[in-house]
């Protein structure tokens, strides 16, 4: 179909987590295509932009806020937090403490946003860097899933290009049916 005729949507998507967990590498796979194995801490926060034709009448321009690990809980988050329409939460294998983390993130994300007719934010859970530990999956996280209706979880690697694609469509799937 021409250009014209298609609708053009953006979507605000919020990549949160703690610090070093591989938010920025998973966001920099997605859009760029790239990994580094070198540790910049991300200050604040950064952008990224990625455009899909997602059907012959849909183009998505995904906004991927990449929220600072160390700007947890800080005041700032709920300026960054503002229009979001989806969020993934990213924790690390190899560091159990980063999934303890998740419930206090997805707190914070569900006291701060909410959709404008007041439904919550869709979330999905990233499981990342699975090719080191894809093994140590914590026990709770199906029940942790669906005691705080997290859509779905996915054990990701940014570095092997594991499974973040389709992570991606599934929170862009939910924040179509919200539209
Ligand atoms: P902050 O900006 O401090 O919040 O951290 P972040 O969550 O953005 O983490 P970042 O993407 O900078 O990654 C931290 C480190 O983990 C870097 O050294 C990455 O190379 C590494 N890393 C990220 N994803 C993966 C992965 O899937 N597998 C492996 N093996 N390493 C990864
Ligand atoms: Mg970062």
């Amino acid at each position: 179909m021409c250009d014209l005729f298609k609708r053009e949507l953006l979507f605000k998507v919020l990549v949160i987590g703690d610090f070093g967990v591989g938010k920025t590498s998973i966001i920099k796979r997605y859009a760029e295509g790239t990994f580094s194995t070198k540790y910049k801490i991300t200050i604040g926060a950064d952008f990224a932009l990625k455009q899909i034709d997602w059907d012959s009448e849909t183009r998505i321009n995904i906004q991927l806020w990449d929220i600072a690990g160390h700007e947890r809980f800080g005041y700032l988050t709920s300026v960054y937090y503002r229009y979001a329409v989806a969020a993934a939460i990213v924790f690390d294998l190899t560091r159990p403490d980063t999934f303890v983390a998740v419930s206090k993130w997805l707190n914070d994300l569900r006291d701060k946003v909410s959709l404008p007719h007041g439904k919550p934010l869709p979330v999905i859970i990233l499981a990342n860097k699975g090719d080191v530990a894809a093994n140590k999956v914590p026990v709770q996280i199906e029940e942790f899933c669906k005691k705080n209706q997290i859509v779905s979880w996915y054990i990701t690697s940014a570095k092997e290009n594991r499974n973040i694609d389709s992570a991606m469509n599934r929170l862009i799937l939910e924040a179509l049916e919200n539209q």
